[in-house]
Order: structure tokens, then C-alpha cells, then sequence
């Protein structure tokens, strides 16, 4: 342990590294004030010690190599905030496996390598704490793991996804293109280094594999469940919405159901109305429905640096706490010592009520498209056929698969055709 409180050391100086350099200036006395003892950054790691990132960096010991940092003895808790899965896994194991707390926000580290992470801090008695891979600053994983740990919680979803739900907001209010909305984004600070994980959806199947391990400690990988992004997202998407008193979001949920938990990723038209549908900007809020606390809503800033940092620091404060109660692991990393096999649903039998926008030819069409899902039992609940526009329809209660054979059907004459799923009850 450092002679005078304990030591951070910090791997990766980009957007949520530069916060938490901030939080540590600006907040020393507050830390201090709370933890009873000093809590110091010391020393810092990243390839680029030269770029102005508009905070001072005077007083620490800087390297461009992590392993410097890692065998630093004054150094007790790594930040890993380099993101990535490959250095970013070599950060991790090697701190812990020198016995160090380690703190990420790593949410595609976790997602993927999170059973050997986990496994690796039991062995060598060093914690793992990981509250700003998930929802930004909302301390939602702590949630899951300790403030509802009596309970048996049955379904979450929520708005995982900072830049996508700046995307559709900017869209829907500004009636801004994708494309300049996605730089916006990029440029306050929310995108991952590639955006394609956050348009695609990657990056809320990150967070929702983390999730899914704290709400209903099962073992999930992002690839064990359907995911799917919002680069289809049009403004006739959002127009028809708009007619329909529907929002669209990206929406992470799963259920607990008798037969297994189900999960998903994916673009969803819920009611104007609702809780999440109010949810604007790069906030993210997410809805845990438990057995015996009923639903709970947990809803902040879900990107940017400095909200972002915010959670990264009080995961340190939490871990200088155990570390000088002598106490490595006061919870398991996702809260129980009991972590089911995956065990999720396939997507194969999902069922719902959708919407559907179809870029196709004016002969005829609503015809053609009303025999394509009669022949198909889906049923049809609207249809519009705007001259010049494209055809948009939305379906009852049907099968996935039998809307997917029903626009195969149609495939042939539509250059293109979008699903949305709708969801009344929220
Ligand atoms: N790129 C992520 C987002 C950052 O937009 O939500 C926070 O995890």
C-alpha cells in the first residue's frame, strides 16, 4: 500500500481518462472528506503523453507503457480505460494477477472475458469493480447488485446506448440527417472510438450481457442473443411514428419467463407516453421490474467524460474502502456465487406486433402486400400507401418467422424492407 492513503494508477487518457484526472483535481477534498484517508492518482499510462487534453497533468509519474504502472509499488488500484479487448485484457490480468483492485468501463472486455476476469480476481483476491460500463454515471450495477439483492428480479429494459439515443432524439426533434447527428455525438464525447458498436447495436449487447449476469445471474455473451442496430432508422420511420403516438429507442430487455430468460437488443416503437420514450439525449434509463420492490427506474447521463469518470472514481473509493478493511471481494463481481449457464431463449420463436415500411413499386401494392401476410397468418392491423411514399403497415400479434416469410414473399419487389418492433405495454 502507498505510505500516505492509496494509489491509482491510470491506463488510457482519452475521453472518460482526461474526467477522471478532473474528478481527482477537483474533488480530492470531497474524496478524502468521505473515505477518511487520501485517495491519490499517482501515476498515469498512455502511448500519447503529448496531445494538450486540457487538464494538468503535473504531479503524476507518467509512462507510455502499462506495465510500468502495473509493477509501480505505490501504486495499489488500476484504472483500465483504454477499451479494446486486447490490451485492455493484458491491463487487467496483469493488475490483478499482481494482486491490485482494477476498476474498467470496459463494457466489451466484460461482456466477452468477463467469466475469466471475474474468475482471475477470486484467485488472486483482488476485486474487479466495473459501474461505468453500464449507464454512464447511474450507479444502476450497484443497484442490481446490492440494493435489490433480496429480491427476485423477473424482467429490465432500458436505453443503454448514448449515441444512439442522441441519434433518433436529434432526429426526431431537429429533423437532423443520421449522418450529422452521428458526428455530433462523436464529437461530444459518446461514441466508442468506432461507432459502428454503437449504431449497430454491439455496444447495448455489451452492456446487456453485463446486465443479465447482475438481474438474473445468468452468463450470457452478446452473440447468445438477437441484436440489432439503428442504421436503418429513416425519417419516414420517425414520421410514421409520429402518426402513431409511438417513439422510437433502442431498447436492451430481457424477461425471466418459466421456460428460460429471453433477451434482446433492438430498435422499438413505444408510446409517446411512456417513461422511456421521455428519455432524450445521450440519458439512458433502465427499468428493473423485481418480484417483491415492483418496478424501479434508474435514469443519468449514460455518456461523456465526465459523468462517465464520476462513476469510474467512486468504484475506486469503494474498492480503497474494502482494501483498507483488509477485505478483497465484499460481493461478487455480479453479485451472487451462484451464476446460472447462459440458458437464454432462442430468437427463433420470438413473437410481437411490428411495424413495417416497405420501399416498393406503386402497381398494386397494398394488394400484393395484404396476400403476402394472409398467406402467412399474419394478421394486418394498417396499412398506408402514400402516393410517392413508401408503404408502411403494422401487424397484430404474429410470429417473427412468419412476418420474415411473409416479406420474403414480398422480397423480390421491394428494394427494401424495415421491421420495428412495437411495444404498447411499457
Ligand atoms: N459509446 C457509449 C454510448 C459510451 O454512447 O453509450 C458509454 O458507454
Amino acid at each position: 500500500m502507498a505510505s500516505s492513503g492509496i494509489g491509482v494508477g491510470l491506463v488510457g487518457l482519452g475521453t472518460i481518462g482526461t474526467g477522471v484526472v478532473r474528478v481527482f483535481r477537483e474533488h480530492a477534498d470531497e474524496i478524502e472528506a468521505r473515505l477518511g484517508f487520501p485517495l491519490r492518482l499517482a501515476h498515469i499510462a498512455d502511448v500519447d503523453l503529448e496531445t494538450d487534453r486540457g487538464v494538468s497533468l503535473e504531479g503524476y509519474r507518467l509512462s507510455r507503457d502499462f506495465k510500468a504502472l502495473v509493477e509501480d509499488e505505490a501504486i495499489d488500484l488500476v484504472v483500465e480505460l483504454i477499451g479494446g479487448t486486447t490490451i485492455a485484457a493484458q491491463v487487467v490480468t496483469s493488475a490483478l494477477e499482481a494482486g491490485k483492485g482494477v476498476v474498467t468501463a470496459n463494457k466489451a472486455l466484460l461482456a466477452h472475458k468477463g467469466a475469466e476476469i471475474y474468475a482471475l480476481a477470486e484467485t488472486h483476491g483482488a476485486p474487479v469493480a466495473f459501474e461505468a460500463s453500464v449507464g454512464g454515471t447511474i450507479p444502476v450495477l450497484r443497484a442490481l447488485r446490492e440494493g435489490l439483492c433480496a429480491d427476485r428480479l423477473f424482467a429490465l429494459r432500458g436505453i443503454v446506448n448514448g449515441t444512439c439515443n442522441y441519434i433518433l432524439s436529434s432526429m426526431e426533434s431537429d429533423g437532423e440527417p443520421y449522418e450529422a447527428c452521428l458526428k455530433r455525438a462523436q464529437e461530444l464525447g459518446y461514441a466508442e472510438a468506432d461507432p459502428t458498436f454503437d449504431v449497430d447495436g454491439t455496444d447495448s449487447a455489451h452492456k446487456l450481457a453485463i446486465l443479465l449476469g447482475l438481474a438474473f445471474g445468468v452468463h450470457a455473451r452478446p452473440g447468445d442473443f438477437y441484436s440489432r442496430g439503428i442504421q436503418l432508422i429513416a425519417p419516414a420511420d420517425i414520421r410514421a411514428a409520429r402518426r402513431m403516438g409511438l417513439r422510437i429507442k433502442l431498447l436492451a430487455s430481457a424477461r425471466r419467463l418459466d421456460t428460460g430468460v429471453e433477451a434482446r437488443v433492438e430498435p422499438t416503437l413505444i408510446p409517446t407516453g411512456s417513461v422511456l420514450a421521455g428519455v432524450d439525449g445521450s440519458m439512458n434509463a433502465i427499468e428493473v421490474r423485481g418480484k417483491m420492490s415492483g418496478p424501479t427506474l434508474y435514469y443519468g447521463a449514460g455518456a461523456g467524460s465526465l459523468p462517465t469518470a464520476s462513476a469510474v472514481v467512486a468504484d475506486l473509493m469503494e474498492l480503497a474502502r474494502a482494501r483498507r478493511l483488509g477485505v478483497a471481494l465484499r460481493v461478487p463481481p455480479l453479485g451472487t456465487h451462484r451464476l446460472e449457464p447462459s440458458g437464454l431463449l432462442s430468437s427463433d420463436q420470438e413473437r410481437g406486433e411490428y411495424f413495417v415500411r416497405l420501399e416498393l413499386g406503386e402497381e398494386d401494392r397494398s394488394r400484393r402486400v395484404s396476400v403476402a401476410l394472409a398467406e402467412h397468418g399474419v394478421p394486418l392491423v394498417s396499412l398506408e400507401s402514400p402516393p410517392g411514399e413508401d408503404l408502411t403497415l403494422t401487424t397484430g400479434e404474429t410470429s417473427r418467422a412468419a412476418l420474415d416469410s411473409a416479406l420474403a414473399l414480398i422480397g423480390s419487389a421491394a428494394s427494401a424492407s424495415h421491421v420495428i418492433r412495437i411495444e404498447k405495454e411499457i
